[in-house]
């Protein structure tokens, strides 16, 4: 298990002038949710997530060493051009710009490249996903290849989970977007190679019935989120149940290992419905106070329900820090569950619109 202190190199065996990588790497969906930090995006509690397959960003980097000649000022300065979807995203710099800084200790040589970032989503550009966990995740796997091409010794263990470190420092939830199904991130002590620093596959034994689970995100409210990430996890600080959460994450997370092991599908709903409401209760309770479901996600959990209680079909619902709603049901109930949302929740959906995924395997080298 590594320490964030191994990923500090010391030098490198090889030079390279200029190249260019190419990486996907896919959104996650949290059932234990990650919703307080501490300083440098370390986790007020653990969560774990299903890795999905189809929203992704694409993420292409191409870099050039920086001449001798070039002037100081300039080879002091980190260098990059950003583009998204073919053209340049000015309004993404600083988010860049904060995360090579926050980075930079692990990869000291970035000051002596300039960098061409092209980078572009599967999935609609205002959907109301947040396309921060996939994009942070395909930047950093474009950088460590940059790495190994350095340090070709480098293990694929610490290929992954340095990366998986560096995603976090661009955006906490990125750190699951990284490798495996299912990942956990944060110390939890009955999760063997736990750590706050980087996320891991999960270790323990996943029962078939989550093989190949699917989550059909249903796209309530397409506008800018309300509250940023950011301002979301400061509203813990000083919440009045903010240790009491902290402690039920760490339950609930104990509870899903035996569950992911035996397949327990109602106790499996049990849980990732109660994080989902309980992360928005958290958001109602903090000050400033916030409410982030709209009308048609209250609709879209009780028409949920109702068909959950007359089929006996094990689909439940989760959310993230707005109003969409992912809807979480097992493959071998694919058919019926998809027909249940055409006909009954897609009129809830802002202009009908739902994006089919299911579980992936993480970022991939193009
Ligand atoms: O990665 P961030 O800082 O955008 O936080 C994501 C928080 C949630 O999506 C609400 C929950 C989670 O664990 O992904």
């Amino acid at each position: 298990m590594f320490t964030a202190n191994d990923f500090i190199p010391s030098q490198y065996s090889q030079t390279i002038e200029s190249g260019q990588f190419q990486w996907s790497a896919p959104s996650n969906i949290a059932l234990v949710k990650y919703w307080g930090k501490k300083a440098n995006q370390i986790p007020a509690n653990p969560s774990v997530s299903f890795t999905l397959n189809n929203c992704k960003t694409i993420t292409k980097l191409a870099f050039e060493k920086k001449n001798i000649s070039t002037p100081l000022d300039v080879t002091n300065k980190f260098s990059f051009d950003l583009f998204f979807e073919g053209k340049p995203k000015e309004d993404f710099k600083p988010k860049i710009q904060k995360f090579f800084e926050r980075i930079e200790i692990y990869l000291p040589f970035l000051k002596e490249y300039h960098f061409t970032i092209d980078t572009e989503n599967t999935f609609p550009h205002s959907s109301g996903i947040a396309s921060s966990a996939s994009g942070m995740a395909a930047l950093a796997m474009n950088l460590m290849s940059l790495e190994k091409a350095l340090n070709p010794a480098m293990s694929d263990e610490y290929f992954y989970q340095k990366a998986s470190l560096l995603a976090r420092l661009g955006s906490g939830s990125a750190c699951r977007s990284v490798k495996g199904e299912v990942v956990a991130w944060g110390n939890q002590a009955n999760i063997k190679g736990s750590s706050d620093e980087y996320g891991i596959e999960f270790p323990y034994s996943i029962h078939e019935n989550f093989k190949n689970y699917q989550d059909t995100i249903l796209l309530v409210d397409k506008g800018e989120k309300q509250v940023s990430s950011t301002v979301g996890h400061d509203l813990m600080h000083n919440h009045p149940f903010a240790e009491r959460r902290f402690a039920q994450a760490h339950e609930n997370l104990d509870k899903l290992i035996a569950i992911f092991e035996k397949g327990n599908l109602d106790e499996f709903i049990k849980i990732v419905e109660s994080e989902a409401l309980t992360l928005h209760a958290m958001m109602m309770t903090s000050m400033p106070y916030y409410i982030l479901m709209k009308p048609n996600t209250l609709q879209i959990i009780n028409t949920i329900w109702k068909f959950r209680n007359e089929t006996q079909i094990p689909v439940c619902f989760t959310l993230d820090a707005g109003a969409n709603v992912h809807v979480l049901y097992p493959n071998k109930n694919k058919e019926s569950v998809l027909q249940f949302i055409k006909d009954e929740l897609v009129d809830f959906c802002q202009n009908g619109q739902y994006l089919c995924d299911e579980i992936g395997n993480g970022a991939m080298q193009l």
